[in-house]
């Protein structure tokens, strides 16, 4: 398999855990480039249902090395949880298949303390952020008096910056009318978390580069997706990070000519979690397919909004990826839909559209144009073969391809690694 990133072409949540988990098969190492434990990732492994946050999908399989690159921002207890459940389900996790890069920034609790308060504060305006503190921590981060890994793998350093952080926020805190926080405690977990985490520490940029002169190939996993990206997505209702292709070499200082393709995953409809505009957002089709307790959010438990599939939206996202190759998932969601609408273009003050706009009050006032398409009716789950789907069901998929750009690789039909046809 050639170096690949993977990236979600809507607002998440768009089946990556399982595709990643499939190619993960070819791949030799699994990096993780950006966001923290606000992603979730569900994979179907030998029959039992793993949701991984922060450590990549890859460590469900014998022989691959997983990376947490420096554009992750860590929660260190978070981490050591996942990988005490992780390891009750009887995997083997150390310093040989798990490394952790020394300049990955830490999540502490005062950014989910002051995620929460904000999200609180700003009632209708909420953004509907996981609150795990991703965006406070990525703040830090930029405003350069972020803690890192490396800082926790120092405990006196550690500590007293901790100090003198926790004092910061506890004023913060205080004004947003909330507890202050115990610099003791946090400080005694996280150094506790901080030696369990030893092991794994490493300068993962050498270990990366050793590895490609070594020919090793290496999938780059992206969470969240295209229009949750800080730069490109709907802002303000959007994560903190760089979730578009380009995350992908700033999150693992991997270079750009390094990589050779980029694989956009994308549903065969739409969805989002949280706040902010989804055009093609409609009620009935959320119902539908949350009765058949489908789309709930793996991290929050949140029902996910749910709207027609929106190819102004990929193919905008297939443009700020070069997107090569498209997976289209859960198209077995649609099974018994009948007319399958899909947007084609958005209409804004009587003009239409090709682009989404920038400004997001903009794009939530875009009315979309639809190209009804004729439904299959029937259980497409057991399909292996894109010849075994029904008639509508490939017109369908193929589409969606045209419509978006970029050549279709894989069609998912149902959870499990089964369930997936390659062309
Ligand atoms: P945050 O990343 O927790 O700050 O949340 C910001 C926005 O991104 C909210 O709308 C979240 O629901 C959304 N978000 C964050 N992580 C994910 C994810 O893994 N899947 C889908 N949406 C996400």
């Amino acid at each position: 398999m050639a170096n690949t990133i993977l990236i979600g072409a809507q607002w998440g949540d768009e089946g990556k855990g399982k595709i990643i988990d499939v190619l993960t098969a070819k791949a030799d190492i699994v990096v993780r480039s950006q966001g923290g434990n606000n992603a979730g990732h569900t994979v179907i492994h030998d029959g039992t249902t793993y949701v991984l946050h922060l450590i990549p999908s890859g460590i469900l399989r014998r022989g691959k090395v997983c990376v947490i690159g420096n554009g992750v921002v860590v929660d260190p207890i978070a981490l050591v949880a996942e990988l005490d459940g992780l390891r009750k389900l009887g995997l083997r996790i150390d310093g040989k298949n798990l490394l952790v890069s020394n300049c990955a920034h830490l999540v502490l609790p005062y950014h989910r303390m002051v995620d929460e308060q904000r999200e609180l504060r700003q009632g209708r305006a909420k953004i509907g952020t996981t609150k795990r503190g991703i965006g406070p921590a990525y703040g830090d981060k930029a405003a350069r008096t972020g803690l890192r890994i490396s800082d926790l793998m120092q405990p006196l350093l550690f500590s007293k910056k901790l100090q003198a952080k926790i004092r910061e926020n506890n004023n913060i805190l205080e004004t947003l009318g909330a507890k202050p926080i115990s610099y003791r405690e946090v400080n005694g977990s996280y150094l506790a978390a901080g030696e369990k985490l030893r092991p794994f520490v490493a300068n993962t940029v050498v270990y990366l580069h050793r590895a490609l002169q070594r020919g090793k190939d290496i999938l780059f996993e992206g969470a969240q997706g295209t229009f949750l990206d800080i730069d490109h997505g709907t802002y303000p209702y959007v994560t903190s990070s760089n979730t578009t292709a380009g995350g992908a070499c700033t999150g693992t200082g991997v270079p750009p000519h390094r990589m050779d393709r980029v694989l956009g995953v994308m549903k065969a409809y739409t969805t989002r979690v949280g706040e902010g505009p989804l055009p093609t957002e409609d009620r009935q089709l959320a119902q539908m397919l949350h009765k058949l307790g489908r789309e709930f959010g793996a991290t929050t438990g949140r029902a996910r909004r749910c709207g027609w599939f929106d190819a102004v939206a990929t193919r905008y996202a297939t443009m700020i990826n070069g997107i090569d190759e498209l997976a289209i998932t859960n198209l077995d969601g649609l099974d018994h839909v009948d007319p399958i609408q899909v947007c084609v273009g958005y209409r804004l003050n009587g003009k239409r559209l090709k682009v989404p706009p920038c400004d997001a009050a903009q794009l939530d006032n875009c009315e979309p144009i639809y190209e009804a398409m004729r439904g299959w009716n029937q259980s497409t789950s057991s399909a292996k073969k894109l010849s075994q789907l029904p008639l509508a069901a490939r017109n369908y998929v193929k589409r969606l391809a045209q419509l978006t750009g970029g050549r279709l690789s894989i069609v998912s039909v149902g959870p499990t690694r089964a369930q997936t046809i390659f062309l």
